[in-house]
C-alpha cells in the first residue's frame, strides 16, 4: 500500500517509513548513554540479535556500510587481499572505504550466481605467493547486484569449509539474510555458521527506520565496539532507534510477502514485456529489468510514473532494479505496469 501522502516507491526496500507501532516503541523506549552500554533498549536488541544468527554478542551500528567495514577493519591487515565475488556491496559500493579505511585489496573470483567454489578458494590461496596475502573471505547473502538472488546453504558450507582450513577468516554481509532465509527456509543462524562475523540491516526489508547489527565472538565485538567509537558511530540514547529495530526483528518472517508481491511483479511485467523478465531470477524481493526490452523508453516509463508519484530508479549498469517492500502491494504493481501495457 502507498504511504500516506499518496507516493509508491519502488526504488529499495530502504525507503520504508516506520509503523505506528514502531513511533510507539520509540516514543516509550527505555533508554540510556549506550557509550557506557546503559541503554536497556539497546542491549535488548542486540541481545535478541546474536541469538537470532547463534553468536556470542552482538553490536549495534548506525548502517551497514560501518558494519561490514569494522568486520574488515578487524580481520584483515593493510596490504591484504579479500576474497571475494566482485560484486559484492562492500567492495563495489561503499565508496572505496575497504581501501580508504583499512588499505586493503580484493581478491575476487568469478562464479556463476557468486557461488563460488571450494576449488577456487584453494586456487586463490594457492596463488598467494605471488600475490598479497588472503586473510579474509566475503559472502553476500542475498546478493543485492544479482537482483537478490540466494547463495544457497551448500554452496557457503563447502567454500567456507575450506577458506577456513586454509586460515581465512570469513564475514557475512547479510544485509538481507532474512529475504535469504524467508526464500530457503535454511534458519538464520545455520547460515551465520559459516562465517566469524555477521552483519545484517534493519533498515530494508525488515522495515526499521536505521540501524544494522554486527554480531560475532565476544572478543570480536570489543573490538567492534572500540572501532565503531573511532569512526564516530558511538550513539548515546540509541534506544530511540533501537525500539523500532527491535519490532522489525520480531516481524521478520513477514518478508515472505514481499517476495509473493515480487513474483507477481515479475509475472505481470513478463506479460507486459515478454523477454525483459528473467523469471528465474526473482527469488526474492527483487526483479532485475532489461530496459532495451520494455515496449517503450525506460525514460518515458519513468516519467508516466513518476507523474502519479511513483518512483523507480534509473537503470544502473544496464539493469533496471524493481524492489517490493512493506509500503508496496499488488495494486501499486497494476499502477507500475499499466504504462507499459499500451
Ligand atoms: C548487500 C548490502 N550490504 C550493505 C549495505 C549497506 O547498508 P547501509 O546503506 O545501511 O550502509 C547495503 C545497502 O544497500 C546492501 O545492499
Amino acid at each position: 500500500m502507498a504511504f500516506a501522502d499518496g507516493v509508491v516507491d519502488f526504488r529499495s526496500d530502504t525507503v520504508t517509513r516506520p509503523t505506528p507501532e514502531m513511533l510507539a516503541a520509540m516514543a516509550a523506549a527505555p533508554l540510556g548513554d549506550d557509550v557506557y552500554s546503559d541503554d536497556p533498549t539497546a542491549n535488548a536488541l542486540e541481545e535478541e540479535a546474536a541469538a537470532v544468527v547463534g553468536k556470542e554478542e552482538a553490536v549495534f551500528m548506525p548502517t551497514g556500510t560501518m558494519g561490514n567495514q569494522i568486520a574488515i577493519m578487524m580481520q584483515t591487515k593493510p596490504g591484504d587481499d579479500i576474497l571475494c565475488d566482485p560484486g559484492i556491496h562492500s567492495r563495489s559500493v561503499e565508496k572505496g572505504a575497504a581501501s580508504a579505511l583499512s588499505g586493503v585489496g580484493f581478491r575476487t573470483v568469478e562464479a556463476p550466481g557468486a557461488r563460488i567454489t571450494s576449488a577456487q578458494v584453494e586456487e586463490a590461496v594457492a596463488n598467494s605467493a605471488f600475490f598479497p596475502r588472503l586473510r579474509l573471505m566475503i559472502w553476500e547473502n542475498t546478493h543485492n547486484l544479482l537482483g537478490g538472488k540466494v547463495i544457497p546453504l551448500e554452496v557457503m558450507q563447502a567454500a567456507s569449509a575450506t577458506a577456513r582450513r586454509l586460515g581465512l577468516s570469513i564475514h557475512l554481509d547479510g544485509a538481507r539474510l532474512f529475504n535469504a532465509v524467508a526464500a530457503s527456509g535454511v534458519p538464520a543462524d545455520v547460515f551465520a555458521r559459516n562465517a566469524d562475523t555477521v552483519q545484517f540491516c534493519f533498515s530494508k526489508g525488515l522495515g526499521a527506520p536505521i540501524g544494522s547489527v554486527l554480531c560475532g565472538t565476544h572478543e570480536l565485538m570489543n573490538e567492534a565496539r572500540y572501532l565503531r567509537k573511532r569512526l564516530g558511530g558511538g550513539m548515546r540514547q540509541v534506544g530511540v532507534i533501537a525500539a523500532a529495530a527491535r519490532i522489525a526483528l520480531r516481524d521478520r518472517d513477514r518478508l515472505k510477502e514481499d517476495h509473493e508481491v515480487a513474483r507477481f511483479l515479475g509475472e505481470r511485467l513478463h506479460e507486459a514485456a515478454p523477454g525483459a523478465v528473467d523469471l528465474g531470477q526473482v527469488e526474492t524481493n527483487m526483479v532485475q529489468v532489461q530496459p532495451d526490452l520494455l515496449p517503450i523508453p525506460t525514460e518515458q516509463w519513468r516519467a508516466d510514473l513518476s507523474a502519479q508519484g511513483i518512483k523507480i530508479n534509473p537503470p544502473f549498469i544496464g539493469v533496471l532494479r524493481l524492489v517490493t517492500h512493506r509500503d508496496v502491494d499488488r495494486e501499486d504493481v497494476d499502477r507500475l505496469v499499466a504504462p507499459l501495457q499500451g
